[in-house]
C-alpha cells in the first residue's frame, strides 16, 4: 500500500467486480443503440477505460475536461470548459461517465450544456456517489458505490494531482492535507 494512504476503502477487486456489473447493465440498456460515451476528464479516465471494455454495443467516445471556477475545494456550480467535445451531441444518446458526484453542481451544469445542444437522451453513470453534500437536484442513472462524506483518492481521483494511479480507493493520512 502507498505510504500516504491511511486505509483502503474499496479494493481493486471490488472495483473491477462492480465495473463489470455496470457494464453488463449498460450493455442491456443500450442494446440496439449506438451511444456517444463521454468521459469527464481527468478523474473519470480510468473508470472510462475499464467500463467501455464491458459495454458490448457499438459506441463512439469523446472526452471533455471541465473545472469549477475559483480555487476553492467547494464546487461553485459554474463550470469552465477546459476541453470541449470534438463531435456533435445532436440527436445522440449520450452517456456521461463521471468519477464522483458530490454536490452535483458540476454535473447539472454539464447536463444543461448538452441539453442545449439537443442530445436525444442524456444518462449519467458515476462510479462513486457522495449524497451527503448534494445541493443540485441531481441523481445519476447508474452508480457504482455510495460513499459517506469522506475525501477519497485513487482509481483516477486525485489530491493536488497526485494518487490517480492507485488501483484502489483510499483515504489519505491527515498530515498530507496540512502539507
Ligand atoms: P460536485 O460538483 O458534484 O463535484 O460537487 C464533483 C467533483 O468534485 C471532485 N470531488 C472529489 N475528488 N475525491 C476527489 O479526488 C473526492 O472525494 C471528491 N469529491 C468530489 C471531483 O473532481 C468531482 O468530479
Ligand atoms: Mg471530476
Amino acid at each position: 500500500m502507498h505510504n500516504d494512504i491511511e486505509k483502503v476503502v474499496i479494493s481493486e477487486e471490488e472495483i473491477q467486480a462492480r465495473v463489470n456489473e455496470l457494464g453488463a447493465q449498460l450493455t442491456r440498456d443500450y442494446e440496439g443503440k449506438k451511444p456517444l460515451v463521454i468521459c469527464v476528464l481527468k478523474g473519470a479516465f480510468i473508470f472510462m477505460a475499464d467500463l467501455v471494455k464491458r459495454i458490448e454495443v457499438p459506441m463512439e467516445m469523446d472526452f471533455m475536461a471541465v473545472s469549477s471556477y475559483g480555487a476553492s475545494t467547494e464546487s461553485s456550480g459554474v463550470v469552465r470548459i477546459l476541453k470541449d467535445l470534438d463531435v456533435s451531441v445532436e440527436d445522440r444518446d449520450v452517456l456521461i461517465v463521471e468519477d464522483i458526484i458530490d454536490t452535483g453542481l458540476t454535473l447539472s451544469y454539464l447536463i444543461n450544456i448538452l441539453e442545449g445542444r439537443k442530445a436525444a437522451s442524456i444518462k449519467v453513470v458515476t462510479l462513486f456517489d457522495k449524497p451527503a453534500r448534494r445541493s443540485a437536484n441531481m441523481e445519476a442513472d447508474y452508480k457504482g458505490f455510495v460513499l459517506p462524506d469522506e475525501f477519497i483518492v485513487g482509481y483516477g481521483l486525485d489530491y493536488a494531482e497526485e494518487y490517480r494511479n492507485l488501483p484502489y480507493i483510499g483515504v489519505l493520512k491527515p498530515h498530507i492535507y496540512s502539507k
